[in-house]
């Protein structure tokens, strides 16, 4: 993957993270979503990849726009897959509260993998667990050896959860070890990359959340050495047909990041929308919007945080009426 490319990128997460922030608070999530959408899609055009989206907005029959198999780009080399969620944490946006971002990841051709969308259960940590704990491992286990290699005591590990019904059972035994929680409303997955920041405030992600989000976020992982490992949870005869169908003979499986991201050239780009454990939102200042973007390639390893100013009256994409930035 070409380094200039992570740049093009940022612009593609940048546009969608603009179009979406206008909708903080609004009580409207899928008109955050269709406009984070929209903005990724056309800023996608200007790319020169051959990209074909294997994480996205849904099948073909269900999104009109970022649909898994949908080519984007300028249909240049190189090839590439594409793993998009243009607005991760649509409740969160459309109720104003922290942790939404704009995100997508691209590597070679056939090296992430195609993950239906359905539930996924996952455990992430940064570079110092990596090979310490395990999907299957008892949660008291993991936890210890989370504080082993950070050199905590069991009640300084900071543990986050999806805030679900169906997560009682996990955060009964995390709290009978003393550990500490984290229960997040949605958007699992910049918590799930900021456990490998040490001054994130987090240092583990455990639970069932969404199978793209998992693959976006191993692709993540790949960039900070951190680890990530999941298995796919699907819920009836439908959902395991919808595996088979993706090449998912196991519907057991368990993934390691290697399998869920077959290849050392990942390129990871995510923008804040609303503040986020991992970036700063979108912020406005007459007649301009400040974003944060994290931008990460695995072949480097290297990390940038890209603070950029932009003047909302010069953007193309939102002049027009292309993508609706006012709303009246
Ligand atoms: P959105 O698709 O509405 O942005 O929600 C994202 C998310 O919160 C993910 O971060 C998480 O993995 C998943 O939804 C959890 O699903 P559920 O809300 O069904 O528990």
């Amino acid at each position: 993957m070409e380094r200039e490319l992570a740049l093009e990128f940022a612009r593609v997460t940048e546009a969608a993270a603009l179009a979406a922030a206008r909708w903080v608070g609004r009580g409207n999530k899928d008109a955050a979503d269709d406009a984070a959408v929209t903005a990724m899609r056309v800023m996608f055009d200007t790319v020169a990849i051959d990209g074909v989206v294997v994480i996205g907005e849904g099948e073909l029959d269900e999104a009109p726009m970022l649909y898994i198999g949908e080519k984007v780009g300028l249909g240049v080399s190189p090839q590439v897959d594409i793993a998009v969620d243009p607005l991760e944490g649509t409740n969160i946006v459309a109720k104003g509260l922290n942790g939404a971002i704009a995100v997508l990841a691209s590597a070679p051709r056939g090296t992430l993998l195609h993950a239906p969308d359905m539930y996924m259960d996952k455990i992430a940590v940064g570079p110092q667990c990596k090979g310490r704990v395990f999907l299957d491992a008892p949660v008291k286990e993991n936890l210890r050896q989370v504080a082993k290699a950070l050199d905590k005591a069991l009640g300084e590990v900071t543990v986050v959860i999806l805030d679900r019904e169906r997560h009682q059972g996990i955060i009964e035994e995390v709290r009978r070890t003393g550990a500490r929680i984290k229960l997040i409303s949605d958007g699992d997955v910049s918590p799930g990359v900021a456990t490998a920041y040490p001054d994130s405030g987090v240092d583990i992600l455990m639970g069932i959340g969404g199978a793209p989000e998992g693959v976006i976020t191993a692709a993540a992982m790949k960039c900070l050495e951190g680890d990530f490992q999941a298995r796919l949870m699907p819920d009836n005869e439908e959902e395991i047909r919808r595996c088979h169908e993706m090449g998912i003979l196991d519907t057991k499986q368990l993934f390691s990041i290697d399998e869920l991201v077959k290849t050392d050239d990942v390129i990871f780009v995510a923008t804040g929308i609303t503040d986020s454990f991992l970036l700063k939102g979108v912020r406005y200042m007459e007649g301009r919007a400040i974003t944060q973007t994290i931008v990460m390639r695995s072949k480097s390893g290297t990390i940038r945080f890209v603070e950029a100013n932009h003047h909302l009256g010069k953007k193309p994409l939102f002049r027009d009426n292309r993508i609706q930035l006012q709303i009246d």
